[in-house]
């Protein structure tokens, strides 16, 4: 694979709604990485006792010092409270790269489905809502349940980074590739967001029919 190498060691990274499953889960990779890792919440209190749950130096703050703080910060909070969190951090995230794992589902009796999201995607949204940041989106297909499984040494599996700024993507899929066995694949622009998204309901389909985590491999490349 053709890309410039980018050093992202010395990155500290944030991860607003790092209480979570997704959030913690990903927080525990790049801490383990080495990485300085600050977890986010809506409570101080919560996010200290998510960060004290992970060790390796991690810590925990309210989200908008996490997001002041964090070099890049990472968005991990469910669909329903994605806008709201984002307009009230604008100025704490302009100039950063915020990377955006929100995947707009809704769940019925037939399983999971793609929620139509007014800006086409979730990470569109995140544009709109931050004109001042570099939005890149990533870590959508990335079990939470295999990345805290301290059985799995490495996650087989690729993360597709798509995003409008190619200095952008090329740090987050640097940032990817820490995490043993990930690779950070670039996936196309902003406007093809929907369906990298929407993608997950499919994933959620095969793990409940075959009983898996499952990830996705990008061939010849
Ligand atoms: N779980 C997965 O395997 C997975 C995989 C890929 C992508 N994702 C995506 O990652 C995101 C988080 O998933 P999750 O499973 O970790 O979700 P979650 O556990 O339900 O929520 C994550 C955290 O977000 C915060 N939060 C909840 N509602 C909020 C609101 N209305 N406004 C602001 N913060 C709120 C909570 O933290 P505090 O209460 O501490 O603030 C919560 O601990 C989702 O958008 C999901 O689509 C998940």
């Amino acid at each position: 694979m053709i890309r410039a190498m980018t050093d992202v060691n010395r990155l500290s990274i944030g991860i607003l709604g790092g209480t979570g499953d997704q959030g913690k889960g990903l927080a525990r990779r790049f801490a383990l990485a080495g990485h300085q890792v600050l977890i986010g919440s809506r409570s101080a209190q919560r996010a200290q006792d998510a960060a004290e749950s992970i060790g390796a130096g991690a810590t925990g703050d309210e989200n908008a010092v996490v997001a002041a703080q964090a070099d890049i910060v990472i968005v991990a909070v469910p669909y329903e409270g994605h806008k709201a969190l984002l307009e009230s951090l604008r100025a704490e995230l302009a100039g950063k790269i915020v990377v955006d794992c929100v995947n707009p589902l809704g769940f019925d009796k037939q399983g999971a489905y793609a929620l139509p999201v007014e800006e086409g995607s979730a990470a569109q949204q995140a544009v709109a809502v931050l004109p001042d940041s570099r939005v890149v989106a990533a870590f959508h297909h990335v079990s939470a349940v295999v990345l805290m499984d301290p059985a799995v040494d490495k996650v087989d599996l690729d993360v597709l980074v798509l995003g409008d700024d190619r200095e952008a993507t090329d740090v987050v899929q640097a940032l990817a590739d820490v995490i043993p066995g990930v690779r950070g694949v670039y996936g196309g622009r902003l406007r093809n967001a929907h369906q990298i998204e929407a993608l997950t309901a499919n994933i959620i389909s095969v793990n409940r029919r075959y009983k898996a985590h499952a990830g996705l491999r990008i061939t010849d490349i």
